[in-house]
Order: structure tokens, then sequence, then C-alpha cells
């Protein structure tokens, strides 16, 4: 299964939370293939400071190379179970300069490749679930993410454009692709939770009017580790852990 994170402005939380969701399903012994498609800005190869690939995904798409020159597997750092591997964007300027300028045609063969990538994580190395890290917004290369996910996972912060936006990318872009899409909130802070504190306005998620999968509190754990965040790994109990291993279940039954 493809699962796909995106949002509609940028820093709601997608690569944190891709790669946290991609450490709470290997956990439940599962195998999983964690890919940076942000190729506007690159992340993981920050993240996961050991992966030393041969190639990147942006040589892959360009038909420079397979996959397997792509993928490290980084299981032994992360996980306890399953199995934990990861593709990573380049992050050099000139390789940034290069994807930004890509026209449609490429794009269009872009997505050729990634839905012919797709077939074979899943129908020849087994993976039981491709996890897609991708950019904000509506541009070419977040929609060939989107088109080639089986779940879209949206991460919206409580902000009245990107909660709009979120709501006009239901409607207007999974929608009309039939996609399974669950949003999470981000970054609420633990004041306004639901049930948290009765006295002060808290944030009603009925009227959000969106298929809410978690809402996860801002959280100065994950502040203080400065983007380099593995609470999934390190803090089993921590309640940000138990959010995500919430969504990992619901995404393992299906539940969407
Ligand atoms: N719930 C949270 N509490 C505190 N900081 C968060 C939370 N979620 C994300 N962040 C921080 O916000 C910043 C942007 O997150 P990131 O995952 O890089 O967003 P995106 O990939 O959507 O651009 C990072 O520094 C990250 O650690
Ligand atoms: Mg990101």
């Amino acid at each position: 299964m493809i699962i796909t994170f995106h949002s509609y402005k940028g820093g709601t939380g997608k690569t944190l939370l891709s790669v946290n969701l991609a450490i709470s399903l290997a956990n439940k012994g599962k195998k999983i293939c964690l890919l940076d498609l942000d190729f506007r800005a690159p992340s993981l190869h920050a993240i996961f400071k050991t992966a030393k690939p041969e190639y990147w995904l942006n040589d892959y798409l360009s038909r420079t190379c397979k996959i397997d020159k792509v993928l490290t597997d980084c299981s032994s750092n992360y996980v306890t179970k399953g199995k934990m591997f990861v593709g990573l964007a380049n992050p050099s300027t000139e390789a940034i300069q290069e994807m930004v300028s890509k026209d449609r045609k490429w794009e269009m063969k872009a997505l050729g490749r990634l839905l012919s990538l797709k077939e074979s994580l899943l129908k020849e190395l087994h993976f039981d679930y491709v996890i897609l890290d991708t950019s904000p917004g509506l541009q070419y290369n977040s929609i060939n993410a989107v088109v080639s996910a089986d779940i879209v996972l949206v991460v919206t912060i409580f902000d009245k454009s990107d909660v709009e936006g979120t709501q006009r990318m239901i409607s207007e872009l999974y929608e009309l692709f039939k996609k399974k899409t669950g949003v999470i909130l981000n970054k609420v802070p633990i004041e306004s939770l639901p049930s948290k504190n009765p006295k002060r306005k808290q944030i009603d998620l009925e009227t959000l009017q969106l298929p809410m999968v978690g809402v996860i509190p801002c959280s100065c754990d994950i502040l203080d580790a400065k983007g380099e965040c593995f609470l999934a790994a390190e803090k089993p109990n921590h309640p940000f852990t138990k959010t995500l291993q919430k969504i990992a279940t619901k995404i393992e039954h299906y539940q969407l």
C-alpha cells in the first residue's frame, strides 16, 4: 500500500510524521519503504545521516539507475521488529534548481516511472507500505505522489488559510482521483485540545468538516529535537507515539 503525506502549506509536519509513521508501522513487524519526494526541499538526508546511498531518487526518476541503488536499510538504528528502508532526494542546490525547472512532459514521464516503482516495491521487493513524503501544494511532483497513493494523509495546522486549502484539496484533488484521505491536525496548542481545559475555548473538530484521523499537540520534545525527532523509536509511551500508533492501526485496517 502507498501512503502519501501531503499538505496545502509548508512546514505543517509532513516529514516529521512520515518518519515516525514509518517507524510505527515497522515496529508492527512490517517492511516499510520511506521515500523523500520533496525535491524542492529535501529533508530525509539530514535526518538519516548514516544513509550514504549510491544514487538519489532524482536519478531513479531520470532513468539513471535502478531503485535498489537508491534504497538504504536503516532498520538497525530505528526499529525493533520490522524493516525500514529509506530513499533520499538530492539536496544539492543544482539538483533542486533542476527539479524545479522540469516541464510538464518530464513530470508525466516521472509519473509513469513512479507508478512502475510502486509495482516493483510492492510486488517484487515485497514492501508492505511505501510512505511518500512530498512537497506542499499543487505542483506536478506533489500531484504525481497523490496520484500514486492508495491513502493520502494530509497534514494541516489550525490556521484558517491552511484548513481552507485542505478542504479545497479534498474536494478538488483527492476526491477527483478517488483517494482515501485522512487529515492530521498538527501543532495544536495543548490548551486548545478537546477536553483538556474546560475553561478555555477548545477546537471544535466537527466545524472543520475534515475527515480527521489524528490530532497532535505542539510539543516541546519535538521542538527540542531541532527537526531530528524519532519519538516513535525512542519514547514508546509518549502521547505523540501513541497517536501515531493509533493512525498506524487505522491504516492497517484501512479504516479511513
Ligand atoms: N507537533 C509538533 N510540535 C512541535 N514541533 C513540530 C510539530 N510537528 C512538526 N514540528 C516541527 O515543525 C517543523 C516543520 O516540520 P516538518 O516535518 O519539516 O514539516 P514539512 O515536512 O511539512 O515541511 C520541524 O522543525 C518540526 O520538528
Ligand atoms: Mg518536509
